[in-house]
């Protein structure tokens, strides 16, 4: 990239116009503009979202557009959709919006239409699902899959179990759906504590098929379902794999035939629509899960297309920036108002964190700004009843999302009036506050009155979508991903690779053998040799 972030001329007026506004209150700027909560409101593809409750004026979201436009967003945006290899350091293309476009578009990699081999993963996804829905996939013993275990991490379990979680309702109830992650024994124990072997499937899903966790709850699967089986062919009615390795697929003793493929430029937090989706088709059908890629497809459309001041993940991308690297905050909360979502926050921390938790840019240059902001969040209303105190009245700007559904999925009068008034009440609550002469009208002492007073002025953006459909899903999703990738074009980084997971990954590859072998020296720090050789020590012994 050219010209340095910082050194760009409309950095430098926003720098400028950050301390024109950083004062001003949101009361005042709704005082002074009567028609606000319509105007900084975009409706598209079946999305409302109101941007009016953020800290912005006019000129602010005509200098960030101007911004993107100089850091070349169009430009990436396409070359992204175009199969160009923008994963620099990985030299990788950047597809997952090819997983979900719809039958007949050419996607070109590498000289290669990429649709023909998404469109055959998927109809063998659907196949095998409609296999197990069905019952017509016996296990070992000739009875039907009752249970699937989802054994994977990161992008290959949060997807999975966050779309799950979130397209419960349309699931089939019959069956009984577990996500193992972590390599702690109790994930997998109480994964499978109630089930039969004789009726349960392992969905092995990892893109390397290397990782430590996974493949340790993998073999650790296996031995379980063999004690029972006894016949190590049972593998087969037992285990798939979902990779883009099919050489250690195999040598982990899973049939090919049995493996649903993707491809390199599937990002493993990106991954969610590809076979990666396994378990969520089989839990809610192909038909329901087409319709979720289809809501993913209609956000890359309004993202591709859409003209930047119109264009939801282009605004939110921007308005991070703006929180960010010029209100200095460091953290961005996410609240659905919908029980169905409670993953989605931690879905997101994937997301957006190993997307832009980076500190050099394309170059290999040090960033001389903050990047990736801190994400997380609580489905509301617990939250409101737990940390909500610190965003109302703690000494911390936190910019939050509101996300909610005009229809619930499960209708019970009053809740929904009431969970939605909640969601629009803290908006306004956080943005307008209770002023001191409010407060002392009311008639509170004069001790107590600080200790009740609103400062508001706290910025949030508010979502609201028809109801949580497999589409309206999808759309979310693919919302956030271009959201993230606003913000890297913006600070020229890589959110596409994640080498800052690496170490920790090697040095506990180190550690195991040294705790395992207590004669091994030690050649650690002073604290890493005393943690080791505590646990020697204190460790159960076998
Ligand atoms: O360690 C981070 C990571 O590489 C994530 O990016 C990825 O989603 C996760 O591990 C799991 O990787 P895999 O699907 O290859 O097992």
């Amino acid at each position: 990239m050219g010209i340095a972030l910082r050194n760009t001329e409309t950095w430098k007026l926003l720098e400028k116009h950050y301390l024109e506004i950083k004062d001003i209150h949101l009361r005042s700027l709704f005082e002074n503009d009567r028609s606000r909560g319509r105007n900084l409101v975009i409706k598209d593809i079946g999305v409302y979202f109101d941007y009016s409750k953020n800290r912005i004026t006019g000129k602010t979201i005509d200098l960030l557009i101007r911004l993107a436009r100089e850091r070349g967003l169009e430009s990436r945006r396409d070359e992204m959709f175009a199969g160009e290899k923008i994963n620099v350091t990985e030299e990788r293309a950047v597809l997952h919006t090819a997983l979900r476009v719809p039958v007949g578009s050419v996607v070109m990699s590498d000289g290669r239409n990429v649709v023909p081999d998404v469109l055959t993963v998927l109809e063998k996804m659907s196949a095998f699902s409609e296999k197990i829905r069905n019952g017509e996939w016996k296990g070992h013993t000739g009875k039907p899959i009752k249970n699937i275990v989802n054994i994977g991490i990161g992008g290959s379990d949060l997807g999975p179990v966050m779309a799950y979680e979130a397209l419960k309702n349309y699931s089939m109830r019959s069956l009984v759906f577990r996500f193992v992650s972590n390599v702690d024994s109790s994930d997998f124990y109480e994964a499978v504590e109630d089930l039969s072997p004789e009726e349960t499937l392992f969905i092995i899903s990892s893109k390397t098929f290397t990782t430590l966790e996974t493949m340790t709850n993998a073999h650790t699967a296996r031995k379980w379902s063999l004690s029972k089986l006894g016949d190590p062919s049972a593998v087969a009615r037992h285990f798939v794999a979902v990779s883009t390795n099919e050489k250690e697929v195999i040598k982990f003793g899973i049939d090919p035939l049995n493996m649903f493929g993707f491809w390199d430029w599937v990002g493993g937090r990106y991954s969610m629509s590809s076979a990666i989706g396994l378990s969520t088709m089989i839990a809610v059908g192909p038909e329901t899960y087409y319709r979720m890629l289809n809501g993913l497809h209609q956000m890359d459309e309004h993202f591709r297309t859409a003209p930047l001041d119109k264009n939801i993940p282009v605004i939110m991308g921007l308005l991070g920036i703006w929180y960010n690297n010029f209100f200095g905050t460091q953290t961005q909360a996410v609240f659905p108002y919908d029980k169905y979502l409670h993953r989605f926050p931690a879905y997101l921390q994937q997301l957006t964190m190993e997307s832009n938790g980076k500190n050099v840019t394309l170059d290999g240059d040090k960033t001389d700004y903050q990047t990736g902001a801190i994400y997380w969040g609580e489905p509301g209303t617990n939250g409101q009843h737990s940390f909500y105190q610190l965003l109302h009245q703690g000494t911390k700007l936190i910019p939050a999302d509101f996300i909610g559904f005009m229809k619930p999925l499960n209708n019970l009068p009053p809740h929904q009036d009431y969970l939605i008034a909640n969601l629009i009440a803290q908006g306004e609550a956080l943005a307008f506050g209770k002023t001191e002469e409010e407060v002392k009208a009311e008639g509170v002492s004069n001790a107590l009155t600080p200790h009740k007073v609103f400062e508001g002025n706290r910025p949030s953006s508010t979502f609201l979508l028809d109801k949580l459909s497999p589409e309206n899903l999808g759309k979310l999703i693919a919302m956030y991903e271009h959201s993230v990738f606003v913000q890297a074009v913006i600070w020229d980084i890589n959110p596409f690779d994640q080498m800052g997971v690496e170490l920790g990954k090697v040095l506990a590859k180190n550690i195991i053998p040294e705790l395992q072998d207590t004669a091994m020296t030690l050649s650690h720090d002073g604290s890493t040799n005393e943690l080791i050789n505590y646990y020697r020590k204190n460790r159960l012994n076998d």
